[in-house]
């Protein structure tokens, strides 16, 4: 591929994955490639410019890979959310709808601190189900989310509405 200036340009789509009628979005292209990869984490961080952010939270899978580059590039910590079943020590649990399922998601109950202001990382923002369950988790311990950031908001599945109705600022590198 020609390199690009837009993040859009590096992501690819996979018809009927993991469902038939599921056009799914992968940004494993994206992740792949250095201009890209370093594009997208660079604009991911523009809109927090000198706000206070203490953690990074990573949904899984991709928002692992997305949350640490932009905890290395804050040199803050990096906080995973998983699912259930996965984390090693006590954990507090969240359920959740998906475009295509249900799931439970953990995260550890000593990984935030009450006051600590967070930024929520994911690739991409479908229903918001998961993303609503991860901004559950981190209030249950008393953080306060700045905002939450993804590569890909796929606008009619009304995710970002769903957070905004939350006062939760959500900010998608494209549609
Ligand atoms: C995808 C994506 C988000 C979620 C968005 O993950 O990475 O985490 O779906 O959908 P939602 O806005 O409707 O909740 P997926 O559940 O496929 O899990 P994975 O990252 O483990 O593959
Ligand atoms: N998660 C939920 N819907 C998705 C899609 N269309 N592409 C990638 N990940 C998704």
């Amino acid at each position: 591929m020609p390199p690009s200036n837009s993040v859009k340009d590096y992501i690819r789509t996979i018809v009927d994955f993991p469902h038939e009628g599921i056009m799914f979005r992968d940004v494993t292209t994206l992740f792949a490639d250095p201009r890209g990869f370093r594009m997208a984490i660079d604009q991911l961080l523009h809109p927090y410019a000198g706000q206070q952010i203490d953690k990074v939270v990573g949904l899984e899978a991709r928002g692992f890979i997305l949350g640490g580059a932009i905890a290395h590039q804050l040199s803050k910590g990096f906080v995973p959310v998983r699912k259930k079943g996965k984390l090693p020590a006590a954990t507090i649990a969240e359920e959740y709808q998906l475009e295509y399922g249900e799931a439970v998601i953990e995260i550890h109950d000593d990984a935030l601190s009450p006051g600590e202001k967070v930024l929520l990382v994911d690739d991409l923002l479908a229903t918001g189900g998961t993303a609503e369950a991860g901004i559950r988790l981190c209030e249950r311990l008393g953080a306060q989310i700045v905002g939450c950031a993804f590569i890909v908001d796929l606008p009619d599945l009304g995710g970002r509405r769903r957070l905004e109705a939350l006062g939760i600022e959500v900010h998608a590198l494209c549609d």
